[in-house]
């Protein structure tokens, strides 16, 4: 029977509200090549890496480039990224999480993080958080990307846990379907009507005890 041994948690916009600066960035990029991106056609883009988004992107704008301009735009979009991401603190953590993860502690629960981006240490580094997860798999050690359930396995392998041992925290379509095709319990972050297929979906963290999440193993 399985059992709560392992949380995995997504980084943008699950532990810190990064998903807003991604999509700033993605926005401006769009609009310098004449076209709109609306919140909706965002959701295609969450947990889906940088050269993916762009291509993404280029298909919603019905635009064609060659490699070259490409890999030049996803470096602009970074650079824009990260400049946005300077104005955060660790404070912009998102509520309830650094909590949760202290009833994750006192329960004996490993944390790890499983997120496409290459960012995800700097970012880490930036909220004061590297240090809270037993493991840190990030787009810099996937070759498959989500929804390829590649970064929670190995999470889960790195925790040394069965995949069905773990809950996922993801706020990304392409994340809920990485779970659960990893074999994970795969709990949403966000809104119900987006991401089906979650065995939960939650608001946020706040007010979230650790009773709720393990019932999903009852
Ligand atoms: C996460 C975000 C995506 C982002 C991807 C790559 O999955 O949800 O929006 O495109 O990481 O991030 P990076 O920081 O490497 O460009
Ligand atoms: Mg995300």
């Amino acid at each position: 029977m399985s059992q709560l041994k392992a949380c995995l948690f997504d980084l943008d916009g699950v532990v810190v509200d990064t998903a807003q600066f991604h999509y700033a960035a993605w926005k401006s990029l769009a609009n310098q090549l004449g076209f709109d991106l609306t919140p909706e056609q965002n959701e295609q883009l969450k947990g889906v890496s940088r050269m993916e988004s762009l291509d993404i992107i280029l298909e919603i704008g019905n635009v064609k480039l060659d490699e070259g301009t490409k890999q030049r735009m996803a470096a602009e979009k970074n650079q824009h990224y990260l400049e946005l991401c300077q104005q955060m603190t660790p404070e912009d953590v998102l509520p309830g999480v650094r909590d949760f993860m202290d009833q994750l502690v006192a329960a004996s629960i490993k944390i790890g993080l499983g997120s496409a981006s290459k960012n995800a240490r700097l970012i880490l580094a930036h909220i004061n958080m590297l240090d809270r997860f037993a493991t840190i798999v990030d787009g810099t050690r996937i070759t498959k990307g989500k929804p390829d359930p590649e970064t929670f396995l190995l999470g889960a392998q790195d925790l040394g846990v069965e995949p069905t041992d773990c809950v996922v925290f993801e706020d990304a379509v392409a994340g809920i379907q990485a779970a659960k095709n990893g074999g994970m319990v795969a709990v949403g972050v966000g809104d119900p009507a987006v991401l089906a297929g979650s065995n939960l979906v939650i608001t946020g963290f706040e007010d979230l005890s650790l009773a709720t999440i393990q019932y999903l193993f009852e």
